[in-house]
């Protein structure tokens, strides 16, 4: 028995990354779903690939017409949604404050990371309304927690997601509807490479070792993210185990947040003592000092 038998799933941003393992993982936990995306050709596949519990439909989540009719697909096709997954996301305009352009890209940016949620959230609610039951997840980001993980408008929108979570969550808390965020930290997806499409063919496994390794050492936790660390926890979400879970934005990131500042604090505290042992100062207790007495 899968802990999402018999409920159906719209992934958005599906033909990717984080929502291709969480289609993937919602259709082996017992889901029907739906894949939405604008990479209609590895959309399509991965349907395929998945069987007659999947489907794909083309949709850009910045437009409403195509959100609109993303949940209407999912509805006439299964009669019921039980889950919203608001996943879709680029990296968007990443210029420093006082070189950033207020044009195009700029409002893709809020258009396909806001917008796009507020819209799923539009037209998923009277259906769960209705139902009185049912779920929207959006992948949020750490970056949406703090600074410095995401370019100033990423940043601002993933918070945005955030809030607009919470005030969902209160809204469509006493018709018995669920509103969550995920917070991934840093999972080894075309992401960073401007998306899968911007690799040459035949480039992304390469691509996406070498970030592996080096997301790896990001974190406290010694590797790097893997999109069905989040897929598991959007299974979760969900499922009826979460059934008292609302409003939140739950972090999952190797302890990145927890930890970077001590880490931080490590590096500055060694690299400090290792100034002072320089002059013939000694500071016990200090990473560098144990590194010299052989200390672990
Ligand atoms: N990878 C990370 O480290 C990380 C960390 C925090 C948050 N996130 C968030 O996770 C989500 C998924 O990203 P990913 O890492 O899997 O990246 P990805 O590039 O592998 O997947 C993103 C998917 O979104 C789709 N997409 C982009 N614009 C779209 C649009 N307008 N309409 C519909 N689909 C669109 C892309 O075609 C792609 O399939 C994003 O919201 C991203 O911001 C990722």
């Amino acid at each position: 028995m899968g802990r999402l038998d018999g409920k159906v799933a719209l992934i958005t941003g599906a033909s990717s990354g984080i929502g291709r393992a969480s289609a993937r993982h919602f259709v082996e936990e017992g889901a029907q779903v739906v894949l939405a995306d604008i990479q209609d050709d590895a959309g399509q596949k991965l349907a395929a690939e998945l069987g007659e519990r999947a489907a794909y439909v083309h949709s850009d989540v910045a437009g409403e017409s195509d959100v609109r009719g993303m949940i209407e697909f999912a509805v006439e096709r299964h009669g019921r949604l039980d889950c919203l997954f608001n996943n879709a996301g680029f990296g968007g305009e990443g210029a420093a404050i006082h070189e950033l352009d207020t044009g195009e890209l700029f409002h893709q940016t809020v258009d396909v990371l806001f917008k796009g949620v507020v819209l799923g959230m539009k037209y998923a609610a009277p259906v769960l309304r209705e139902q009185r039951a049912g779920c929207i997840l959006s992948t949020a980001s750490v970056a949406g927690v703090t600074a410095g993980y995401g370019g100033h408008v990423y940043t601002a929108m993933k918070a945005a997601v955030i809030n607009l979570t919470r005030a969902v969550a209160v809204e469509l808390g006493p018709f018995g509807v669920r509103v969550n965020a995920i917070c991934p930290g840093g999972i080894t997806t075309p992401i960073f490479f401007g998306g899968g499409e911007a690799l040459e063919p035949g480039q992304e496994e390469g691509a996406l070792q070498q970030l592996r390794t080096l997301l790896g050492r990001a974190q406290p936790i010694p590797r790097a993210g893997e999109p069905l660390d989040i897929a598991h926890m959007a299974a979760f979400l969900a499922s009826d185990e979460a059934a008292f879970v609302s409003g939140q934005a739950i972090v999952v990131d190797g302890a990145l947040l927890a930890g970077s500042g001590s880490r931080a604090m490590a590096s500055l505290a060694a690299e400090g003592a290792a100034e002072f042992a320089a002059e013939g100062v000694d500071t016990p207790g200090a990473p560098a000092s144990a590194a010299r007495r052989g200390d672990d």
